[in-house]
């Protein structure tokens, strides 16, 4: 019999074809630079090909949202994600078309046992990012991969986002002094109904990738290679509608379960500037050290009534939304896209746009709330069907905030009591602190928390 063998290190693919380049969002501006560094000659690295610029009415044009749809066709297998950078790949770039956030139980109890976990989980999101054919193993050993896509696993756009959940800190001594210092556990809001299976964590993952098949092979290739290092505790899976691309070939947001197009005012990924500023964590925050170039996720399971929304009138639907619902443009503007913003200073009352509509409680667009402004990446979710009959659909709500306070937690003190609740219902979700990047091949994951543990 022969001794067991342990999974071999990912082969090191990172200088053969650049994926070692850095982690870029996919706008023209970045794609420019990409250009230049000489990416363009790999086909194969993901580009999101699909993430045109957005029209304005008013003839300007935005940059490529991460709420844009996914365009038919445009994504392959061999979609490859840069995977090493400063901030980690998944949060910036548009999405592909499936996405799972998987929350776990973590098992190390001491700084080397975390250790071993973090750069466990680089090894395998570097080889699931890049793809490749798995080891061959003794037939008398379990096959090294599941197999469900076959001997030579392709990247098809694969991102692995690893964050920390407060209750990692909490429980251990040794990590409570490094918590970032606006991480905590979500508390309920008026209108949830939390299911306690469904909240909180250790640690979460947001694997997303253009197939179902490739976002499962990966959360079971991870489960395997961490069985004695990480235990599921809950899980939602979600996606993104593909659509035919318009005649103008325009860029549109992708559609929620209530029919609405979801991320038009979402700020754009490719203002690099915007980004330092909404979105990462940088010095000017006074967080630790280590956590520079991380980010908070808020995570929300929401529930959508979908069968009582679909008897709603369309114009109380719009009226919630405080968007035309055919083409999402602002109710103030109805000629106008959805790339156009409302104008709230010559609709003081509401008359257009309700002063209790969704986007104007989420953003009355005054100077004092610009810091509230946040990044969503929502997919929508389809759990077939609950116990009394009705449909279990809904939003898997993912934003990503420099300031957890400031971002997720003020925005939705602001939606509390939102005429829209009578249609929507949070039952899970958690907050984590997103790690910044694996910087290259030597790196992994939190290597600065656990440097920050030791010194
Ligand atoms: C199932 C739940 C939800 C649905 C169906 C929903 C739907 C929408 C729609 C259709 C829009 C307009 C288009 C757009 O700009 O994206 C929108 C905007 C927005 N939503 Fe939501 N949303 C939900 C939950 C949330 C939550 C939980 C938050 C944050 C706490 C949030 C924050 C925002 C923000 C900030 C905007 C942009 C407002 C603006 O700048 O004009 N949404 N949402």
């Amino acid at each position: 019999m022969m001794k067991k063998q342990e999974a071999p290190a990912p082969r090191d693919v990172t200088e053969r074809d650049g994926a070692s380049l850095p982690n870029t969002p996919n706008t023209p501006a970045s794609r420019r630079m990409a250009l230049k560094m000489g990416i363009a000659a790999l086909g194969s690295v993901w580009m999101g090909g699909y993430a045109r610029a957005a029209s304005r009415s008013d003839g300007e044009t935005s940059a490529a949202n991460v709420t844009n749809a996914p365009v038919t066709n445009a994504a392959t297998p061999g979609d490859r994600v840069p995977f090493f950078g400063k901030h980690q790949a998944g949060i910036t770039m548009p999405r592909p078309a499936n996405g799972m956030i998987a929350s776990f139980s973590v098992l190390a109890e001491t700084p080397e046992a975390l250790e071993r976990l973090f750069r466990r989980l680089t090894e395998r999101a570097i080889f699931l990012t890049h793809g490749g054919a798995p080891p061959e193993y003794d037939p008398r050993l379990p096959p090294a991969d599941s197999g469900i896509l076959g001997p030579n696993i392709p990247p098809d756009a694969r991102t692995i986002t690893v964050s920390l959940g407060n209750s990692l800190f909490e429980e251990r001594p040794w990590l409570k002094p490094h918590k970032p210092l606006r991480l905590s556990r979500m508390t309920r809001f008026p209108n949830d109904a939390l299911d306690a299976a469904l909240c909180h964590g250790d640690l979460s993952l947001q694997i997303c990738a253009n197939t179902q098949d490739s976002t499962q092979h990966a959360l079971r290739d991870i489960l395997k290679n961490l069985a004695d290092q990480l235990v599921l505790r809950w899980m939602q899976e979600g996606n993104v509608p593909v659509i035919q691309p318009g005649p103008d070939k325009a860029a549109e947001s992708a559609r929620n379960l209530l029919g609405f197009r979801d991320g038009s005012a979402n700020p754009d990924a490719g203002d690099e500037a915007l980004m330092n500023r909404l979105v990462w964590v940088g010095p000017e925050r006074g967080e630790p050290a280590w956590a520079l170039g991380g980010s908070y996720q808020a995570v929300r399971i929401i529930r959508n009534f979908v069968e009582r929304w679909d008897r709603a009138p369309l114009w109380e639907q719009e009226a919630f939304i405080g968007r035309a619902k055919v083409t999402g443009a602002p109710l103030d503007k109805p000629r106008a896209t959805e790339a156009d913003v409302p104008d709230y200073v010559n609709d003081p009352q509401g008359e257009k746009t309700p002063l209790a509509s969704h986007i104007r409680l989420a953003n009355d667009r005054t100077p004092e709330t610009q810091d509230n402004i946040i990044l969503r990446r929502p997919f929508n979710y389809f759990n077939g069907v609950a116990k009394n009959g009705q449909l279990d659909q809904g939003l898997l709500f993912i934003c990503y905030q420099a300031d957890l306070e400031k971002g997720f937690i003020t925005v939705q003190r602001r939606l509390d009591g939102e005429p829209l609740e009578e249609y929507l219902k949070p039952v899970g979700g958690g907050y984590f602190f997103t790690l910044p990047g694996v910087a290259h091949k030597n790196d992994f994951f939190g290597s600065a928390l656990i440097a920050a543990i030791r010194a």
